[in-house]
């Protein structure tokens, strides 16, 4: 048994996470029928909280589903929660699906109260030595929906991309649709050609990342050149470095893609750089 308390929310109520129970009938259950975000908590600080209830919002108007909270309220609710759950580096999961319905029927119904839940995920602060190790990765077809601005609960392509990925015994896959990169399984792609850092742009095929628009940012503030345009996946192989960013990963470089080296095979110098301004901004962000 662990001995850190797990205490989610669940509907307005904080309860040990033995105690949270979802009806069978809930539409994120039958479905995949919600959505969610992941925000990051360093100290007491959660990452860019603003980006993350925005990023929250879109995905429930590109659902059709009312937001069941202000944004002071989110707040609330999560200070309580992390007051609840203490510990360093964490992350708040919260996921809202539409609720359970008395039959199962495709039909949405606005009146339904939604289902609202969090929880606090412990995270174990990245090892510098073992980031810059790097990742494997393998390009696979991108064959998911024209949808993936959305941060929906309906993950199965995501885990069947993962996968094909684990099949390969390597860590994760970059995904290519029509010959262009759009993301990594749970995190966005940059590649770094000739000292220019390249991302994709935002678009139905891709999350719009929190992390990649913070590194995007700390790239226009230290004068690193940065393009956002589309990377044919043929770039990939000669790009210098390649980076998947997420909320949960941080900025990983990859080093090997396909079984080849990705630049000299080793993390690169511009996501030493990179990384260093990340975790710069984090401590900053701990002391405010
Ligand atoms: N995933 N693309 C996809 C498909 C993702 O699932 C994620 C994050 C990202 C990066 O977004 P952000 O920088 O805001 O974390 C891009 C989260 C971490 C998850 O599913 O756990």
């Amino acid at each position: 048994m662990s001995s850190v308390p797990n205490i989610v929310f669940l509907n307005g109520q904080y309860l040990p996470v033995e105690e949270a129970t979802v009806s069978v009938m809930d539409r994120g259950f039958l479905f995949g029928d919600g959505v969610y975000e992941v925000v990051p908590v360093f100290g007491k600080k959660l990452l860019r909280l603003g980006d993350h209830l925005q990023r929250l919002q879109n995905s429930l108007d590109r659902i059709s589903c009312l937001n069941p909270h202000a944004d002071a309220e989110w707040e609330a609710i999560f200070s309580d929660l992390l007051g609840k759950n203490p510990g360093e580096d964490r992350a708040v999961y919260l996921q809202i699906s539409r609720g359970a319905y008395v039959k199962r029927d495709l039909t949405a119904n606005a009146e339904n109260p939604p289902t609202i839940f969090a929880m606090v995920l412990h995270v174990t602060p990245p090892d510098i030595d073992v980031v810059s190790a790097g990742i494997s990765v393998i390009t696979v077809d991108d064959f998911r929906w024209n949808a993936c601005d959305i941060k929906s609960t309906s993950l199965v392509a995501n885990v069947m991309l993962r996968q094909q990925a684990t099949d390969a015994s390597v860590d994760d896959a970059i995904l290519v649709k029509n010959g262009a990169v759009t993301e990594g399984t749970a995190s966005n792609v940059f590649i770094v050609k000739d000292s220019v850092l390249i991302t994709p742009p935002t678009s139905r095929q891709l999350l719009p990342g929190i992390t990649r628009d913070l590194v995007i940012e700390i790239a226009k503030n230290n004068t690193i050149l940065i393009e956002v345009r589309d990377i044919r996946e043929s770039e990939l192989y000669s790009a210098d470095e390649i980076w998947m960013t997420s909320s949960t990963r941080e900025i990983a470089p990859v080093v090997k893609l396909n079984g080849e080296e990705v630049g000299s095979g080793v993390a690169g110098d511009m996501w030493k750089c990179m990384m260093n301004l990340y975790q710069q901004y984090k401590q900053e962000l701990r002391r405010k």
